[in-house]
C-alpha cells in the first residue's frame, strides 16, 4: 500500500506533544510491513532541516484569497527515519522555530493543507491511503472530495485520526474563500456551531475516523468540547486504536540519551545509577522514592492539580519522599510549582521547559510516574515509564485506562479515579507503601517492564482499516 501521512509534528522533526511520537513511529512501522509510507509535515525552522539533506521535488504558489504564498515541497534525500519525508517549505508562514501559537495559524495550517493537494494530486501515482492527524489536516477529506482541483483524489479513501478532540481549528465564514472552488451545496459539511470547524469537516467527510485509544472513542461521545454530538453519530465508522510506543528509540538497554543502560534482569542497580545521577543534578535524595510528572502544564493533563497535590504530600510525608516536575505550558501553573521549591528544598524541584534528554533520564530514574489527566486520548508517557521500569500512577481515563491496571487487581501501575488533589496524594500514600514492600514493588516492576506496547502489534490495526477501505472503493 502506498499511504501517506499528513500531520503538523513528527519526532524527530518537530514534535509538541504525542502527536509527534506518533507521526514520528507508526509510519516507520507500516513501512516495515512492506508498505510505502511518506510523510508529509510543514517545513518549520528546526535543527532538523539544518542538520540534513533536501531535494526539491515541486513548487507553486498557494492562493489564499488575494494573497500568493510560493512555496516547494522537500523531499528528505537519506530515508533515514525509516520512511519518506515530505516537508511543505512555504517560507513566509512557516520558517518560524515554534510549531503552533501564531496569530495567522488559520492561513499557515489552511495554505499548509492546500498545497500538500495541490502537490498530491499532480504527484504521478495517486496514494492508497490518506491518514489526517488532528484539526491541522481536518479540511483534507473534505477538500478530496468537494473540490474541483482535486477530483483526481476523490476515489482515495481518507481517514482522520483524532489525537486530542479538544483542539478543532475554528474560523469564521468571512474566510471561506481560501478554500479551493467546490459545489457550494457542500458549504454545510463545513460547519459546526457558526463557524468552520477544521475537526468536525474532518470527521464528517473522513472515510473513516480514529481516535488512539478505545476508551477515548467512548468518551468523546460525552466529552469533545461541542463535538460530542458529532462523535456519536460518527461512531460507525469510528474505532479506537490504542498507540503504540517506538520500542527500538525507548529502550532502557540501548537508549542513547542514557549514560548507564540496564534491562528487566538487572534494572534495580540500572535505576539507582541513573537515579543518583538525576538527583545529583536536581538536588534530591536518591534514598527516597521519586515521583515525577513530565509533560505539558495544562488543566487537561491536570497540570494545576500538582502543586496542590505536590504540597500535600510533601508535607504529609515529610523528608520520605522526592518530586521533579519537568513540563511547560499554563505560565500559572508554572509559577506555582516553582514557588513550591522554596519549601522543601533537597526534595522537591522543577525543570519548566522542554526537553527530551531529560525526559528519558526521568523515565529511567524515577520510581513513580504521575498523570493525573482529566483528559487523556491514549498517553504515551505511562507506556514509556513501565518501559523504562517506572510505575505510572494515572488516573483511570482514556487511554491510561487501557494501559495501567491497579497492582490491587494484580497490575502494572496505581490507578485513582477522580482527578482531585485527594485522589492523587491516597496514590501517592499507596506508592510508598509498595515502595517499602520491595518484592512486590519489584513484580509489579516486572510487569510493566514486560508489557507489550509495541506499534508492531498495533499498526497491523491500521493496515486492516486501511484494507477495508480499499476495498469499498
Ligand atoms: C495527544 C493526546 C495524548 C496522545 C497523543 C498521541 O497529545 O493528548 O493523549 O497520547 O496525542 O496520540
Amino acid at each position: 500500500m502506498d499511504i501517506v501521512h499528513i500531520s503538523a509534528e513528527c519526532y524527530p522533526v518537530a514534535k509538541v506533544g504525542g502527536l509527534g511520537d506518533v507521526v514520528g513511529a507508526l509510519p516507520k512501522y507500516q513501512n516495515n510491513a512492506g508498505n510505502t509510507v511518506s510523510v508529509v509535515m510543514p517545513c518549520y525552522d528546526t535543527k532538523f532541516k539544518d542538520a540534513n539533506q533536501f531535494t526539491a521535488v515541486y513548487e507553486d504558489i498557494v492562493k489564499l484569497g488575494q494573497f500568493e504564498f510560493p512555496y516547494e515541497v522537500l523531499k528528505e534525500t537519506t530515508n533515514k527515519l525509516g520512511f519518506e519525508l515530505y516537508l511543505i517549505a512555504i517560507p513566509s508562514l512557516f520558517d518560524r522555530p515554534d510549531v503552533y501559537g501564531y496569530e495567522d495559524d488559520i492561513e499557515r495550517f489552511v495554505s499548509f493543507q492546500i498545497a500538500t493537494l495541490n502537490w498530491l494530486s499532480n504527484r504521478a501515482t495517486v496514494p492508497d491511503i490518506i491518514n489526517c492527524h488532528d484539526h491541522h489536516t481536518g479540511l483534507i477529506p473534505f477538500m478530496m472530495l468537494y473540490s474541483h482541483r482535486y477530483e483526481i483524489l476523490r476515489n482515495t479513501p481518507s481517514i482522520i485520526t483524532n489525537h486530542n478532540g479538544l483542539y478543532q481549528g475554528q474560523f469564521g465564514f468571512d474566510k471561506l474563500h481560501y478554500i479551493p472552488e467546490f459545489d457550494v451545496e457542500h458549504a454545510n459539511l463545513l460547519e459546526w456551531d457558526y463557524c468552520i470547524n477544521s475537526l468536525a469537516v474532518g470527521v464528517k467527510c473522513a472515510w473513516h475516523v480514529t481516535t488512539v485509544s478505545p476508551s477515548y472513542l467512548k468518551e468523546i461521545s460525552h466529552f469533545a468540547n461541542g463535538l460530542e454530538r458529532l462523535f456519536t453519530m460518527v461512531q460507525y465508522k469510528s474505532r479506537g486504536i490504542l498507540n503504540g510506543i517506538d520500542t527500538q528509540l525507548w529502550n532502557p538497554a540501548s537508549d542513547k540519551l542514557l549514560e548507564k543502560h540496564y534491562d528487566i534482569s538487572n534494572f534495580e542497580l540500572g535505576k539507582l545509577e541513573n537515579k543518583k545521577i538525576l538527583c545529583k543534578l536536581f538536588n534530591l535524595d536518591p534514598e527516597k522514592p521519586l515521583f515525577s510528572f513530565i509533560g505539558r502544564l495544562l488543566n487537561e493533563k491536570g497540570g494545576d492539580l500538582l502543586t496542590q497535590a505536590s504540597a500535600l504530600a510533601l508535607s504529609e510525608n515529610y523528608k520520605e519522599i522526592n518530586i521533579l516536575i519537568l513540563g511547560s505550558g499554563n505560565t500559572e501553573i508554572e509559577n506555582d510549582l516553582n514557588r513550591l521549591k522554596g519549601d522543601y528544598e533537597g526534595n522537591y524541584n522543577t525543570y519548566i521547559g522542554y526537553n527530551e534528554e531529560l525526559a528519558h533520564l526521568i523515565y529511567a530514574a524515577a520510581d513513580f510516574l504521575l498523570m493525573p489527566s482529566r483528559v487523556e486520548p491514549c498517553g504515551l508517557n505511562q507506556m514509556y515509564a513501565m518501559r523504562y521500569g517506572t510505575i505510572p500512577i494515572v488516573r483511570r481515563t482514556g487511554g491510561l485506562q487501557d494501559t495501567v491496571i491497579d497492582y490491587g487487581d494484580d497490575g502494572n501501575g496505581i490507578c485513582h479515579d477522580q482527578a482531585s488533589v485527594g485522589d492523587i496524594c491516597y496514590s501517592i500514600k499507596r506508592a510508598v507503601g509498595i515502595y517499602n514492600d520491595k518484592e512486590h514493588l519489584n513484580k509489579v516492576i516486572q510487569l510493566g517492564m514486560s508489557t507489550d506496547h509495541s506499534w508492531e502489534r498495533v499498526c497491523q490495526e491500521y493496515l486492516e482499516v486501511y484494507k477495508l477501505l480499499i476495498d469499498k472503493v
